[in-house]
């Protein structure tokens, strides 16, 4: 039997499981008072002597995985809610084992390991003895050179280079003065932290935010009137608070939350989406190109003929009895790449990832509802649907209906009945949905207050069990590696008895 049979079966391990997890990171990252948050000259740091972490602890730097990727990076990642602020170069990834930060007498801040060559971070144009790298309650990482009049000047710091994440104070935009540009990518592929095919960025002229992909502007965040975008929900902007800078210096973006919320952040991601962690900021997931500007998407393309206003690709999971399919091998293709193709190919009607690892692309042509069926256990795959005739289907439904009036009535409060009902119960779903993934989305530097919010979401009904460390220590049998069902970016996962 599988994880994925397991987990079907018995829908509440998966908490378990999550919760293991946790506990897992709980007792092996422990939170060290007077841990270090910075690095002298000749200092050093690697899996040994354990990760640098900010005064206050919300952010740690240690060398790790980045998400489920095979892919080891030095990164930068909030302790409460484990994202990803900063990572060493994503086309570059290092061996965990063997990598070593240092900061040497000269000055060079710089990460060596096994794997590749050595990355420079920073190096002074003369050798200076007198730094300090330090790891602050910002989340920015930065080097300074001190001086003997006790002031200090910034050499290097980690938020000159985003990744695929925007916390605040940090920037977006240009610095006039180095031409240096500020500006969030996203990952290649869920499993790939390489650069990928979004972009977000700061339109100094226009004074908005825009989201491109490979370089074509799909999405605008519109103006900025009242501290509020107007593409933007205002959901996503209620904590909000903006700040735009534009002087001959530099012409930035950033924000910072009104709430004192130490979690806020936005991620850009490899669909082409920005979530925080509650929901969607921006979905150029949506934007095809034709003239469907809901949102902020913008126009570049005329609709294909055989496409309608409203089709979109869904992802769906299932299997497929198919025989018309074509293959995409170039490992250069992403997500987004396999859906333009697919788009513009009137015969393509779904498709999917070709590796593992998210590239490439399998099209699936002519299909029809008999050549899959949706089915939890089967592959994931996107699909082309209309949602506005879906939508229409349903009106057209009422207004047959609305032929005699006592019918309508009964038609009608059957049906806020089902939509309270429907409502209430999505919007579990979504809650539950979302408390796992954030417990499963651990990674290397997790502290016990992600235990006080598991509480919290407990203590709040909603439909967990608490199970205590030592009875999961005696369900699993001291997590032995005979229980162990695998191991992910969030640690080993073990099976119960
Ligand atoms: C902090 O750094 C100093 C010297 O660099 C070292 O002696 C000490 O053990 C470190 N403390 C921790 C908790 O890592
Ligand atoms: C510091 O590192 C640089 C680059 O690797 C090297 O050239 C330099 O000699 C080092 N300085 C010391 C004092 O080790
Ligand atoms: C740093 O370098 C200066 C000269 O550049 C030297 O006088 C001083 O002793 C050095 N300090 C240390 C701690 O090595
Ligand atoms: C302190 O020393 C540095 C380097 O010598 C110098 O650039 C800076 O202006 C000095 N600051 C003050 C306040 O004297
Ligand atoms: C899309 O835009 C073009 C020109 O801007 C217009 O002629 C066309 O009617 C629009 N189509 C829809 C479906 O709105
Ligand atoms: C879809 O299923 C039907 C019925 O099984 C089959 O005749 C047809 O060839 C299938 N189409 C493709 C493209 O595989
Ligand atoms: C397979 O797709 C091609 C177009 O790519 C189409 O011409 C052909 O009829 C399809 N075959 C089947 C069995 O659906
Ligand atoms: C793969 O796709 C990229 C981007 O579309 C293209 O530049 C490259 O030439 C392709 N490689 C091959 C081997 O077709
Ligand atoms: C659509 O895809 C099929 C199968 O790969 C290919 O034969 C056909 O040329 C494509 N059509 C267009 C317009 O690119
Ligand atoms: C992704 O997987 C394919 C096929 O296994 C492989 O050729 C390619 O190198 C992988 N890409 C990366 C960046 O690891």
């Amino acid at each position: 039997m599988t994880l994925h049979h397991m987990l079907l079966l018995f829908p509440c391990l998966q908490k378990v499981l999550a919760f293991m997890c946790l506990c897992l990171w709980w007792s092996t990252c422990i939170r060290v008072e007077a841990a270090n948050d910075s690095l002298k000259p000749g200092d050093t740091l690697n899996l040994d002597t354990g990760p640098l972490y900010s005064k206050k602890g919300d952010y740690c730097l240690g060398f790790g995985w980045v998400d489920v990727g095979d892919n080891q990076y030095l990164f930068v990642s909030n302790v409460n809610n484990n994202y990803v602020v900063w990572m060493s170069d994503r086309n570059q990834p290092v061996d965990k084992d063997s990598a070593v930060l240092s900061l040497n007498r000269s000055g060079v801040l710089k990460i060596e390991s096994q794997r590749g060559k050595p990355i420079i971070l920073y190096s002074p144009p003369q050798p200076i003895n007198n730094t300090k790298a330090t790891l602050l309650d910002t989340g920015n990482f930065v080097l300074q050179h001190l001086h003997s009049n006790g002031t200090n000047t910034l050499l290097w710091q980690s938020f000159d280079y985003p990744t695929h994440n925007l916390i605040p104070t940090m920037k977006l935009g240009v610095n006039h003065k180095t031409g240096h540009h500020w500006l969030l990518v996203s990952f290649f592929t869920k499993t790939l932290a390489t650069p990928g095919a979004f972009s977000l960025e700061w339109e100094p002229v226009e004074q908005e935010l825009i989201i491109k992909r490979r370089g074509k502007v799909c999405w605008e965040s519109g103006k900025l009137r009242n501290n509020r975008f107007e593409n933007i929900p205002e959901d996503a902007q209620a904590v909000l608070k903006y700040s735009i800078v534009s002087n001959e210096d530099e012409d930035t973006f950033s924000f910072t939350s009104t709430n004192e919320n130490p979690n806020l952040y936005w991620i850009l991601t490899e669909f082409g989406q920005i979530s925080d962690d509650e929901g969607y900021v921006a979905r150029a997931d949506l934007c095809y190109g034709y003239n469907n500007t809901d949102g902020g998407c913008q126009r570049w393309q005329d609709i294909p003929k055989c496409r309608n206003p409203g089709d979109v690709f869904q992802k769906k999971t299932g299997s497929f009895n198919y025989q018309n399919v074509s293959i995409e091998e170039n490992i250069s293709y992403g997500y987004s790449d396999c859906e333009a193709s697919c788009w513009s190919n009137c015969s393509c009607s779904a498709f999917r990832e070709l590796y593992p690892n998210g590239t490439g692309c399998i099209f699936f042509h002519w299909i029809s509802g008999e050549n899959y069926t949706f089915d939890s256990t089967g592959e994931n795959f996107y699909l082309l649907e209309n949602m506005l005739t879906n939508h229409k289907g349903t009106k057209k439904w009422i207004w047959i209906g609305a032929v005699p009036a006592t019918a309508l009535l009964a038609i009608f409060l059957f049906t806020i009945c089902l939509a309270f009902k429907k409502r209430k119960f999505v919007f579990q779903g979504k809650k539950r949905q979302r408390m796992v993934m954030k417990m499963l989305h651990l990674a290397t530097c997790s502290r016990s207050s992600a235990m006080k919010d598991f509480e919290v979401d407990l203590k709040k009904g909603n439909g967990l069990k608490l199970f205590n460390y030592t009875s999961i220590m005696a369900a699993t049998n001291e997590f032995s590696t005979e229980n162990k069902l695998g191991q992910g970016g969030f640690g080993p996962v073990y099976k119960v008895t």
